[in-house]
């Protein structure tokens, strides 16, 4: 299964605590629930999940990536582990949430969504329950749930934005990156579920262009559109990063002090210390979550 990474010495993971679960004003709180998503194809949001759900994880957090990019078995490729089954099995196929789960790398979890996700809006209430019930274990057993969505502003990448409590939109420095991202966040602006967006800056020449790239969209959304925008991180474009992606092995777990390596640490912590978005989704956690995804979709 994890066979790859095995060769590598696998550190404690420090359970965090829970306390911050339960707050008497605001009741049951679950996991950080972000997703990961594009206007663009190919920005990097599949490299990113899997080496933020790495360093999360060597921080002391409890990670559970769900790949939610239909039909492109990617997060999973890239982790070099291969699911048997898929959430939907625990629905129409009678797995327990513990059968789908796939261990990853320093604990890390992942699940993988499965094309089933596109008759949620066929699902009867007990049915319905079900996935609910299921997702309730990743409140549970998770600090941060990441979503690797597909990209663009097709209904099924929307339905997972949507219904996540957080939002990273990963660009590049390409102007067709740009103008897709922005098209994307002009569409979450719309929704008005979200009150912040965060960017990931990837492939950056260096720290300038990096730093131009986000300032453009910044000015761009702060211009025309009602939605806060930050940007949390970039990454340089390095060919430690192809290499990782051909091989099977995370640059994050081999190559945690590499310039990408570093850089996805700070986007871990700056993650860690910020605060979860209070926007005006209300219930948070993976139950919030599949409650607003099955509305979105059915
Ligand atoms: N920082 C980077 N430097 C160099 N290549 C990168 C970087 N990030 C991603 N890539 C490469 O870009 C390609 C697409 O990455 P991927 O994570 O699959 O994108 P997406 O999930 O957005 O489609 C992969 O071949 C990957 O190796
Ligand atoms: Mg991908």
């Amino acid at each position: 299964m994890w066979s790859k990474a095995s060769r590598q010495p696998v550190p404690r993971i420090i359970k965090a605590s829970r306390e911050h679960l339960f707050t008497s004003e605001q009741g049951y709180k679950g996991s950080r629930v972000i997703a990961v998503s594009s206007g663009k194809g190919g920005v990097g949001k599949t490299s990113l999940v899997v080496n933020l759900g790495i360093t999360l994880a060597s921080l002391g957090q409890r990670v559970v990536i769900f790949d939610a990019d239909l039909g492109m078995a990617n997060a999973e490729v890239m982790m070099g582990i291969t699911p048997h089954y898929t959430l939907f099995d625990c629905v129409y196929g009678h797995k327990d949430i513990e059968d789908v789960i796939i261990p990853g790398p320093l604990g890390v979890q992942l699940v993988s969504g499965g094309s089933g996700f596109l008759e949620l809006a066929n699902l009867d209430g007990s049915r319905r329950q079900q996935l609910v019930d299921s997702l309730s274990y990743f409140d549970r057993e998770s600090d941060f749930l990441l979503i690797d969505t597909g990209a663009g502003i097709s209904k099924n990448v929307l339905g997972f934005v949507a219904a996540a409590s957080e939002v990273i939109v990963v660009i590049t420095p390409e102007p067709t990156s740009l103008a897709d991202a922005y098209s994307l966040i002009k569409v979450l602006a719309m929704f008005k579920v979200h009150s912040e967006v965060m960017i990931v800056v990837n492939k950056a020449g260096d720290e300038r262009e990096a730093r131009r790239t986000a300032q453009k969209i910044e000015s761009l959304v702060e211009q025309f559109l009602q939605i806060r925008i930050s940007s949390i991180g970039w990454i340089v474009e390095d060919k430690l990063v192809t290499q990782a992606v051909k091989s099977q092995e995370p640059f994050s777990l081999f190559h945690p002090n590499s310039q990408p390596g570093l850089s996805i640490t700070k986007i871990a912590r700056r993650l860690i210390s910020g605060q979860q978005d209070e926007g005006p989704a209300v219930e948070n956690g993976a139950r919030g979550f599949i409650r607003r995804l099955t509305r979105l979709f059915g």
